[in-house]
């Protein structure tokens, strides 16, 4: 029998996984840390951590010889970076949803997806209806804990700032300060607290669906 917890993480070269396989790194309840990525990943190494290059349009059957308790979908992209709204939907939802099927059929338990505050299935606007049908789709696939992140602003540092988190980061104790009831919902986080946040579901053994917001992650990360 395998001590300790199996992950599998997708997304781990971005600010929210980034920080996630650090923290998995240094979580002594973690054995062994599967990374699935289309690049290598810098500056993280440990005899714990695997990263496997992976081709997200073919990962039916890819993950057949590894075994996972856990997994962590961190993916996702913009409307901007991927160029059109159908590429978009691409990576936030196809991609997801293939790695949530790849992780079940290798044994994954729990799932801890990040999605976005506003995600609805119904909405009205292209990204939160996309985030909305990910959550639907990835809840379909039958896990016996669904952990759902939906943050507003992530507050982190990355290579490439885009204007929206500028912004975000400089304004956020102000504006956050701003947020009271229920648009606390929608106050800015700092990435590495949604990975704590992220890591302490899993650790926490509850089963069904779960929808954490703003309030719910500062809660499980302890911050
Ligand atoms: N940024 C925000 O303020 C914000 C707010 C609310 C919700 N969210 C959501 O939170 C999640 C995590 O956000 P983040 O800021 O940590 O993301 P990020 O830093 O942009 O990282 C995204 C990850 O997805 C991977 N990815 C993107 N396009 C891909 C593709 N075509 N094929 C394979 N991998 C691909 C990236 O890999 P590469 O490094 O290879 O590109 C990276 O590992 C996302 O779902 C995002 O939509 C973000």
């Amino acid at each position: 029998m395998t001590e300790g917890r199996r992950a599998l993480v997708a997304g781990a070269t971005g600010l929210v996984g980034g920080h996630l396989v650090r923290q998995l790194i240094d979580d002594a309840a973690s054995s062994r840390i599967v990374a699935l990525t289309r690049r290598p990943l810098h500056g993280l190494s440990s005899p714990k951590l695997d990263v496997v290059d992976t081709n997200f349009d073919a990962l039916d059957g890819a993950l057949q010889d590894i075994a996972a308790d856990d997994a962590y979908c961190t993916l996702g992209t913009t409307i901007k970076v991927a160029g059109s709204q159908a590429a978009f939907r691409k990576v936030d939802h196809d991609y997801i949803v293939a790695f949530a099927r790849a992780a079940k059929a290798a044994g994954a338990k729990r799932f801890m997806l990040v999605s976005a505050i506003g995600a609805d299935p119904a909405s009205s606007i292209f990204y939160s209806r996309v985030k909305g049908e990910t959550e639907r789709d990835v809840e379909a696939v039958g896990f016996e804990a669904l952990h759902i992140f939906r943050p507003g602003i992530l507050l982190g540092e990355r290579a490439e700032r885009r204007l929206l988190e500028q912004i975000g980061m400089e304004l956020s104790p102000f504006i956050n300060a701003l947020m009271l009831g229920p648009a606390r919902a929608y106050r800015a986080i700092a990435a590495e607290t949604v990975a704590r946040a992220m890591r302490a579901a899993a650790a926490s053994d509850l089963a069904g669906r779960h929808i954490h917001t703003y309030d719910a992650m500062i809660h499980l990360a302890g911050v």
